[in-house]
């Protein structure tokens, strides 16, 4: 496959980067599907692309016409089966977990054209614990793109053993095509580069948090107003989500039977209250309706 085949894009999962990567494909010019199998996820969604799409044209950031086209290239359907069968590129962002996403990309493989790529946007998972759910396996690799992903430009395309050279090349082009900035990695490493990166600071600003040394408003202000990080790191989790980290360092305890891997103490107590972040009104910091 070259990158000049790939027109239309199905995205799996319409949540928190689904709903956004489904609206940037089709600014982008890609005939976009976006399916989610909760209908609610899929009616926010839809209903998220019309108030951005009407946002930009109110910022002067995009015509009228330019949005309208957007809108018509944008599909939200809540059966797999229509959002995929003419997909030529695929990326899955369903939830984390590794047995909902081998069951997911065993559907897909039926489901989709012979030609179509299967890329999962997985914050951690390799996606050689997922190709051989699939007869393609050559096919699938990981693309991981970071939240919100209309803005940040990063994307990280993981080449695992099983993936042919044409899947990377195909992948890394999209990225470009999507505006993106995209890395290559070599070979698969668990979290990729940026979250383990950024892992490690969470990861020492919880234990500083839960030794009583500092609130987490203060380590967010040394992040930010030291380090120039554009946000600390407990207003970033509540921006990408608590029961993302939650079930992020649960897959890694999974992997690695290493306790160092388990949530920390104080994310464990958030997500058990529900308290998700900027998703359910309230994580480390508390967020109005608007
Ligand atoms: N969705 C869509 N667009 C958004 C947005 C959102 N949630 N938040 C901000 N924007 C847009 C605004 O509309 C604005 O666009 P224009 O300039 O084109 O009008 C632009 O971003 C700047 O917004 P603001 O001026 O309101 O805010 P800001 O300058 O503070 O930027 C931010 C907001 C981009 C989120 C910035 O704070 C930032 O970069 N934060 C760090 C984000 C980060 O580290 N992301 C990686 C997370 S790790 C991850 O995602 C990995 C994973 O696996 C989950």
């Amino acid at each position: 496959m070259d990158i000049t085949d790939v027109k239309t894009i199905a995205i799996i999962g319409a949540g928190n980067m689904g709903h956004q990567l489904a609206v940037h494909c089709a600014l982008c010019g890609f005939e976009t599907t976006c399916t989610d199998v909760n209908t609610e996820t899929l009616k926010k969604a839809e209903s998220f692309a019309g108030s951005y799409l009407k946002g930009r044209v109110d910022k002067g950031k995009l015509s009228p016409e330019e949005a309208e086209k957007t809108r018509g290239r944008l599909l939200f359907t809540s059966s797999l089966k229509a959002a995929v069968e003419n997909a030529d590129y695929i990326i899955e962002a369903a939830v984390e977990n590794l047995a909902t996403k081998r069951k997911l990309f065993s559907e897909l493989d039926m489901l989709a054209p012979s030609r179509a790529i299967l890329a999962t946007n997985s914050s951690r998972i390799v996606s050689s614990r997922i190709a051989d759910a699939t007869k393609r396996p050559e096919k699938v690799c990981n693309l991981h793109f970071f939240n919100p992903a209309l803005v940040m430009k990063l994307v990280e395309v993981v080449k695992g053993p099983h993936c042919a050279d044409d899947t990377v090349k195909v992948s890394y082009q999209l990225c470009e095509k999507l505006g993106k900035i995209p890395v290559m990695l070599n070979k698969e490493i668990d979290g990729f580069l940026l979250n383990r990166m950024l892992g490690a600071l969470a990861k020492e600003a919880l234990w500083l948090q839960e030794m009583g040394i500092a609130s987490y408003e203060d380590l967010d202000k040394a992040a930010v107003y030291g380090a120039g990080h554009p946000m600390g790191p407990f207003r970033l989790m509540d921006l990408t989500g608590i029961d993302l980290e939650y079930m992020m360092r649960m897959e890694a305890f999974r992997n690695t039977g290493d306790r160092n891997d388990l949530p920390a103490p104080s994310v464990v107590e958030r997500y058990m209250k529900g308290e998700y972040g900027e998703k359910s009104g309230r994580g480390w910091y508390e967020y109005g309706k608007n």
